[in-house]
């Protein structure tokens, strides 16, 4: 790490390979932040690394090994974003595929689990901590069809929100981000790499950038430290919840 880096104080975001993530690397690299980027992909966190200055790793959430690792190389922890996650498929229950599930239990839930735990010490230790967690308007309402989904960010948002109350006294903020509809990378996993579905979500209305959402993360840990902004719920004009949405055409 560059002396320069050292004296900014530390974003971790993960998932920063692609969407919100790479977004809101970038965006808290500009607003002064040394930025440590986690994915899987490692060569896509290097790129957005050396255009911040910041610090690529590699972090896959889902292996309790990997995110030791991650938590080891992190030298100090003022933010962390817990952005890594997803959503596989989109089924009724009557038809739920098992491992879709416990690919979206183990990413979101058990994923934002193992980082949070991991910088706890970390962000503590800074005096000034603060755990943004990307959960959904999923994490809000069931919607048909979205029941791994929903049922997994309903879980991330239980654990985010017990820290709420469990780090009371301790110089910890909490703040969690409920999107709606975003256009990044998601829908292509969800429908395991299938563009023209992918596409289709977006069809006739204009949906949220991963920037839009980055700017809202960036504002929440830029206020004053006895500032602690709970939830923020964004969704585009034309989305009124996770099951309405108008479309032209
Ligand atoms: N897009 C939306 O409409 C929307 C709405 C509400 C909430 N969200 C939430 O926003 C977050 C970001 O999603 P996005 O929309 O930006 O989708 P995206 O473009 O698909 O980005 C997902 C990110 O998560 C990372 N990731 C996935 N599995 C991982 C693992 N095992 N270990 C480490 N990183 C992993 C991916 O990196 P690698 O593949 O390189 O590991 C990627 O950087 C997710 O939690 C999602 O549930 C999205």
């Amino acid at each position: 790490m560059s002396t320069a880096a050292s004296a900014r104080p530390t974003a971790v975001v993960t998932g920063a390979s692609s969407g919100i993530g790479a977004a809101t690397a970038r965006a808290l690299g500009a607003a002064g932040f040394h930025v440590v980027l986690g994915a899987r992909r490692l060569d896509r966190c290097k790129a957005i690394a050396e255009e911040i200055d910041g610090t690529a790793l590699p972090l896959d959430v889902t292996d309790a090994e990997s995110v030791t690792a991650f938590a080891h190389a992190v030298p100090e922890a003022r933010v962390l974003v817990n952005n890594a996650g997803g959503a596989k498929g989109l089924a009724p229950v009557a038809e739920a595929d098992e491992d879709e599930w416990r690919w979206m239990f183990e990413t979101n839930v058990m994923g934002t689990l193992r980082v949070t735990k991991a910088l706890l010490p970390k962000l503590i230790a800074s005096g000034d901590g603060h755990i943004v967690t990307v959960t959904s308007v999923a994490a809000l309402a069931p919607y048909d069809n979205g029941a791994g989904y929903t049922g997994a960010k309903h879980a991330q948002a239980m654990l985010h929100r017990t820290l709420r109350g469990e780090l009371l006294g301790q110089p910890v903020r909490l703040t969690e981000i409920l999107p709606g509809l975003v256009e990044t990378e998601f829908s292509l996993v969800r429908f395991d790499g299938d563009a023209e579905r992918a596409k289709s979500v977006y069809r006739g209305m204009t949906p949220l950038t991963g920037e839009d959402v980055a700017d809202v993360i960036t504002f929440a840990v830029t206020r004053p430290s006895h500032v602690n902004i709970d939830q923020i719920v964004l969704k585009p004009r034309d989305q009124a919840d996770a099951m309405r949405v108008h479309r032209t055409g």
